[in-house]
């Protein structure tokens, strides 16, 4: 008697088939793809990804309520090194693509690249491409640090800018600049680059947002009153988060007293590949999934309000990494929504981190992986 396939076996098996096609990057192949991935959330009773909830409107300062969506930390080899890598971030550029409405612009979180390499680049900006609204891009240390910028700047243009959307004000930061720790050693610029990438070696310096970046900011935000939402995208959270790890910005106390006079100011991050909630004073900060792997959660000094994703599943590449989407309310605060690709989706609401946890908790992620 043949034994009767499980639904995972059936979706690893359709994936299976399709990427074997994918060095040549076929694209109408990932969608067959991602629709059995989509029916086997379906199938096990988990919310769609991409189903559409309405802003609640709470109260009415001119600002319109817009979403706008995120991918980030890629960690892109060229596919004839890993593919899974390149497969995962194509999912990721189609979960988004398939939000209905579209989000008003896509950020991208930085960690594009695993090592810097323009292939790697290039690549990822091939697959980018493909995102249909708006994208806006972020650098990440992996991005940077074998040519300290040259390549994905040439790619993706300034990586510190500022633009205003619906009556927020939004700040893109390098938050990944680290003082010179290779010419007096003498390292080349690979060398230069695996040490950063070795994110726990003790061999470099912390990331910092960096004195000239900190004086842009401020004149940056002169002419912006106080009662404007700011939202601030930065790689590294901006606080102190655990230094063996570098999840961590050394500047971050700097970088918020220049934060501090808006009313409302929400930072979205990369680089933690995890859920992640933290509020410092009128600063609400939110980290950013991962479409590569998850890290493990820092052993001491979590911030309260967050709400700590269970181990990933070890026999489930996939499980623990996804994209999201943020809601933005009239008074500028957000919702951030984990949009994990193999469980429910995660939200963590205004109103959770307004009320520093009493209100609005959000549901612990442990339901079993699909
Ligand atoms: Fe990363
Ligand atoms: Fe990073």
């Amino acid at each position: 008697m043949t034994k009767r396939k499980d639904v995972e076996t059936k979706y690893m098996e359709a994936r299976d088939e399709v990427y074997r096609a994918l060095r040549s990057l076929n694209r109408r192949d990932f969608l067959r793809v991602s629709a059995a991935a989509a029916g086997a959330v379906a199938a096990n009773g988990l919310l769609p990804p991409h189903s559409f909830t309405p802003v609640s409107v709470a109260s009415a300062q001119g600002i319109e309520p817009f979403r706008f969506a995120y991918i980030s930390d890629s960690h892109l080899y060229a596919p004839e090194i890993n593919d899974r890598f390149i497969r995962q971030l194509m999912r990721a550029v189609d979960d988004v693509n398939r939000m209905d409405p579209q989000p008003d612009f896509v950020l991208y979180g930085g960690d594009l690249a695993q090592l810097g390499q323009p292939a790697e680049l290039e690549i990822g900006k091939q697959i980018l491409a493909d995102v249909r609204a708006p994208l806006k891009m972020m650098v990440g240390e992996h991005d940077w640090y074998l040519d300290l910028g040259a390549k994905w700047r040439e790619l993706f243009g300034e990586d510190k800018y500022s633009f205003d959307h619906k009556g927020v004000h939004f700040v893109v930061l390098n938050s990944v600049v680290e003082a010179d720790f290779w010419t007096a050693r003498g390292l080349t610029p690979m060398e230069r680059m695996r040490t950063v990438a070795g994110l726990d070696n003790q061999r470099q310096s912390p990331f910092s947002v960096g004195e000239e970046q900190r004086t842009w900011l401020a004149a940056n935000l002169a002419s912006v009153p106080p009662s404007t939402p700011v939202i601030v995208f930065s790689h590294s959270p901006l606080y102190k988060l655990y230094r063996p790890w570098n999840f961590w910005t050394e500047d971050a106390d700097e970088v918020q007293a220049i934060l501090r006079r808006f009313r409302n100011v929400t930072v979205i991050h990369g680089h933690t590949h995890q859920l992640l909630t933290n509020r410092i004073g009128n600063i609400h900060f939110h980290g950013m999934l991962s479409t590569a792997w998850p890290w493990p959660y820092a052993p001491e000094g979590m911030p309260a309000l967050t709400i700590q994703m269970n181990r990933q599943n070890p026999f489930d590449a996939a499980d623990g990494l996804g994209d999201g989407r943020v809601a933005v309310h009239p008074d500028g605060l957000v919702d951030k929504i984990y949009d994990l690709w193999n469980r429910s989706r995660i939200t963590v609401s205004r109103e959770y981190t307004t009320s520093n946890g009493r209100a609005d908790r959000p549901a612990v992620p442990n339901l079993p992986t699909y």
